[in-house]
């Protein structure tokens, strides 16, 4: 069944249709076409802005609304309503360049036979992508495989590609098919009312390889006939060293190599290396598992059967959660009492009779609680040594457990494995560096918001017990921080 923009919001998701502002269509296009002959394809061509900027083009979407005004609007353009990647399995033509914008459609609902055939396309041109990955970029794989040798192209993506684990498998085909690859990054906004920042990606010299990609920042777009000059040259090892990113370059050198170097210093070490980060708990049901005090003993629930857990990550103190944390929580009646029923045991009468109340009987059908047997045993409920928030304004804040409180995916759940007490690694979290670190290591969520998953927090670094900062070292973190926190727009 064919969808549109013309139907609902909600359409307009599914398709990832968000209209390029003409001026920067008209800046790719500009770029990306040599002479007035050359063949541009767009493979996601909406209404047509990027096809109304040359006379010898070929447009591709699957949305028959935005076909008919592209036949409509751009009578010289030939376009095609189809799936994208069914097309190109098909077409024998061959492009002297691509421009657009590919839909942005995270893995949730890019799915089905569309990505299934993506991906599978994808790995037969040597580039392999997990489940995890949103749609833009096997749409750029693919379109770089229909240029004829010595091809170009140039692409609205997401801010994404400086971070996601998914755009590495893209930016590796590029480097391995093209002479030549440049990444701008753009820090005001290109589409003011999404939350995403976009960057642009320009490629050319189809059919060879290069061992780096140019990066270059922007304050905001502007038009050219040509992307600004690589500001670095970021070679293939130095972009594998930083885990396949391309963020750490919006920082300047000196900051990137000071940190480089404490990173480097002894005792300095990654909190992967001493502690595992992993998400909390997941219940399926968080209401029906977590009740308040008042609550629990009204339906005299058995104290064996509760225990106190973080809902919130504003829940957490600093420093440390304690008894009187835990005490404070009670007095104020709020749901922290986690529901933890043992399977193959003996349940007394008031806990059978929760089993057994309306609000069980619409617990057991979430998704999760269908999928597990016994349905009310939430798996994985283990007492961490520390508690990380990961989604902040400032930044994470860590803080130390002395309690049996366990805690829900709401926040990160920190297990220590060589010996450091919860309460050092707090005060060594405490450093400067690891302000800058989480913002290296971790990513923008919009809305100014930092966001670290758990493989980011296990490479964030941890300073080396009493080091001590010179004032051009402070100079360097707080410009870095500030920096960072400019580009994900944090107030
Ligand atoms: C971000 S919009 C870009 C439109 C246009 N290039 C522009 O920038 O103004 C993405 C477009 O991709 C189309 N699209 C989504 N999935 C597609 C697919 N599998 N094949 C072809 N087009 C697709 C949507 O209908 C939408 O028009």
């Amino acid at each position: 069944m064919s969808i549109s923009v013309a139907d609902s919001p909600d359409a307009c998701k599914s398709l990832g249709a968000f209209y390029t502002p003409p001026d920067v269509a008209e800046t790719l296009v500009r770029w990306v076409v040599r002479s007035p002959t050359d063949h541009l394809l767009d493979p996601s061509c909406g209404d047509g802005r990027f096809l109304a900027a040359h006379s010898n083009v070929v447009g591709v979407d699957r949305d028959p609304h935005a076909v008919a005004t592209v036949a409509e609007q751009v009578r010289h353009a030939t376009v095609v309503a189809a799936d994208f990647f069914e097309w190109a399995n098909s077409t024998r033509v061959k492009f002297d360049c691509a421009a657009g914008n590919p839909p942005f459609i995270r893995y949730q609902r890019f799915r089905g036979e569309t990505r299934k055939q993506a991906l599978k396309m994808c790995s037969e041109r040597g580039a392999t992508f997990s489940g995890l990955t949103s749609s833009w970029a096997p749409f750029l794989v693919v379109a770089a495989s229909l240029l004829k040798r010595g091809g170009r192209i140039a692409f609205v993506v997401p801010a994404e590609i400086g971070h996601a684990p998914y755009a590495r498998p893209l930016l590796e085909y590029l480097m391995d098919h093209f002479r030549s690859i440049r990444v701008v990054a753009v820090r005001d906004k290109v589409f003011p009312n999404l939350s995403e920042d976009v960057w642009f990606l320009y490629a050319e010299g189809y059919g060879e390889s290069c061992g780096g990609i140019g990066f270059s920042r922007l304050e905001s777009f502007r038009t050219s006939a040509s992307p600004p000059r690589a500001r670095d040259i970021v070679s293939r090892s130095a972009w594998e060293e930083w885990n396949g990113r391309l963020r750490p370059y919006l920082v300047s050198d000196q900051v990137r190599e000071m940190y480089r170097k404490l990173a480097g210093r002894t005792g300095s070490t990654r909190l992967g290396e001493i502690a595992k980060v992993g998400i909390g708990y997941v219940t399926g049901a968080n209401s029906f598992f977590h009740v308040r005090p008042s609550e629990a003993s009204r339906l005299e629930i058995p104290q064996e059967f509760l225990v106190p857990t973080v809902r919130k990550s504003s829940f957490l103190p600093q420093g440390s959660v304690t008894q009187s944390t835990i005490d404070g929580w009670i007095e104020d009646d709020e749901p922290v009492l986690l529901l933890r029923i043992p399977p193959n045991r003996d349940l007394p009468k008031a806990v059978r009779e929760y089993l057994d109340s309306d609000e069980a009987r619409q617990a057991q059908l979430a998704y999760k609680c269908r999928m597990r047997t016994p349905w009310y045993t939430v798996p994985d409920v283990r007492i961490p040594d520390a508690f990380l928030s990961y989604m902040s304004g400032l930044g994470p804040s860590l803080v130390a457990n002395t309690t049996t409180c366990v805690c829900t995916n709401s926040v990160h759940a920190v297990h220590l494995t060589n010996g450091l007490s919860a309460e050092e690694l707090v005060q060594r979290w405490r450093h400067p560096l690891v302000s800058l670190s989480c913002e290296l290591e971790g990513h923008p969520l919009g809305g100014g918001m930092l966001k670290i998953e758990p493989r980011e927090a296990a490479n964030v670094v941890i300073p080396a017990v009493g080091i001590r900062l010179s004032a051009h070292q402070r100079t360097l973190i707080d410009e870095g921080i500030g920096t960072m926190r400019r580009w994900r727009h944090y107030a």
